[in-house]
């Protein structure tokens, strides 16, 4: 029997979406072929500290812990680390006293967010050398940056809705400057949100100039970045996509809203089950519309250079136009969430799903190491 292959999950993390880590990793280790694959599991605690399998497994239900092999749950306690050295790649353990690491052949990041979603942790594993499921630093990087995410929509032609954006200090230095410029190029009514966050944190709507100066000062406590945008009136609608190269998109999946009053998806009924928003796939739309947020998906996954996955979000305004909301690269891989529900309706059950990530992870770190380095 060929040796199973250690796959590395990482999960928790510093950002606010610590919990819906633990609950997407749950996930995606049940789901993980144990017939093919070792799970060790790694998380990251709120503090960023990085625990081992053994205390990893623990945050995990127990029927979760029991799909988990002994051998890779058990072992000492320590922490453990990876280290951005390719000749001592895999996961070493900080006890001082063994200093060969235990290899891992693929990293499963399952992570949202700052510090395992933006590129930091990918920039981590790319210089140890390590396969990854997902996307690369700089794909990473830009779905995290709401800018650099727009600028690359932009400048690959989709369409987006008006956006300004400006800096925390320059909000902090002259707030009527930055209120010209809004009134001038979005005015009211618009959405202010942190540049770099997820989840809906530190979004608000604003109507008028107090509303506004509530909604910057919301955003700024989040991030150095606030951006501003048009508020547009559509229904919700998102697309899944897999794949390197040659990515392809699943079936499109929409949020319906039953309550006139809500707002927009806020955190707490993305990740609940208020019953007051449900996702539905296929999304309720003509299939000319569908085949339109399948191209789009795939072309704004290739505009930031996406890898494995990713999650593309739409607005459908009544009058028929699509405008391209942002790309999640590491989206929810929860039992509620769309990326798996949107895969299944399409097919593609989630151990199916699992499978090819961990495949794609493979093909892309080969594809780079074709690389020439010396010159
Ligand atoms: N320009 C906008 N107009 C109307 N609603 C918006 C706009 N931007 C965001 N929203 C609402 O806020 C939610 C969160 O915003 P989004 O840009 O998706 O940020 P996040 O990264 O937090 O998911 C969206 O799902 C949508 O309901
Ligand atoms: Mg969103």
């Amino acid at each position: 029997m060929p040796k199973k292959l250690r796959i590395g999950v990482i999960f928790g993390g510093r950002s606010g979406e610590h919990e819906v880590s633990l609950r997407s990793a749950r996930s995606v280790i049940e789901a993980i072929d144990k017939s093919k694959y070792e799970v060790v599991p790694i998380a990251i605690t709120k503090e960023g500290n990085w625990l081992g399998p053994g205390p990893a497994s623990q945050l995990l239900p127990a029927e979760t812990q029991r799909m988990i092999s002994s051998e890779a749950r058990s072992g000492p306690d320590e922490d453990v680390t990876i280290l951005g050295d390719p000749s001592r790649s895999g996961l070493m353990r900080l006890d001082g006293e063994h200093n060969s690491p235990d290899p891992l052949d693929v990293v499963f990041p399952v992570l949202h967010g700052t510090y395992g979603e933006d590129g930091t942790l990918q920039g981590l594993l790319e210089m140890a050398a390590i396969p990854f499921v997902g996307c690369g630093t700089l794909a990473s990087a830009c779905g995290m940056d709401k800018v650099a995410m727009k600028a690359l929509f932009k400048d690959a032609g989709l369409p987006i809705c008006k956006y300004t954006w400006f800096l925390r200090t320059e909000w902090e230095s002259d707030r009527d400057k930055v209120l010209r410029r809004v009134r001038k190029e979005i005015g009211f009514p618009c959405f202010v949100k942190p540049a770099n966050l997820g989840s809906s944190v530190g979004v608000s709507k604003a109507v008028d100039k107090t509303s506004f100066v509530k909604a910057a000062d919301l955003a700024s406590r989040y991030d150095r970045k606030i951006i501003v945008e048009e508020l547009v009136d559509g229904r919700e609608i998102e697309c899944a996509v897999m794949g390197n190269d040659d990515a392809k998109a699943s079936l499109p999946g929409e949020y319906v809203i039953h309550e006139e009053s809500a707002r927009f998806l806020d955190y707490t009924e993305k990740y609940s089950s208020t019953g007051n928003v449900d996702f539905v796939v296929p999304a309720r739309i003509s299939k000319s519309i569908m085949k339109r947020i399948q191209t789009m998906a795939t072309q704004a996954y290739k505009a930031i250079d996406a890898a494995g996955l990713s999650r593309v979000d739409f607005f459908l305004k009544p009058d028929g136009e699509l405008l391209l909301n942002e790309i999640n690269t590491l989206p929810g891989l929860t039992d509620v969430s769309g990326f798996p529900k949107m895969w299944a309706a399409s097919g593609v059950p989630f151990q199916q799903v699992i499978d090819d990530l961990i495949e794609f992870a493979i093909e892309r770190h080969r594809e780079r190491a074709r690389n020439e380095t010396s010159i």
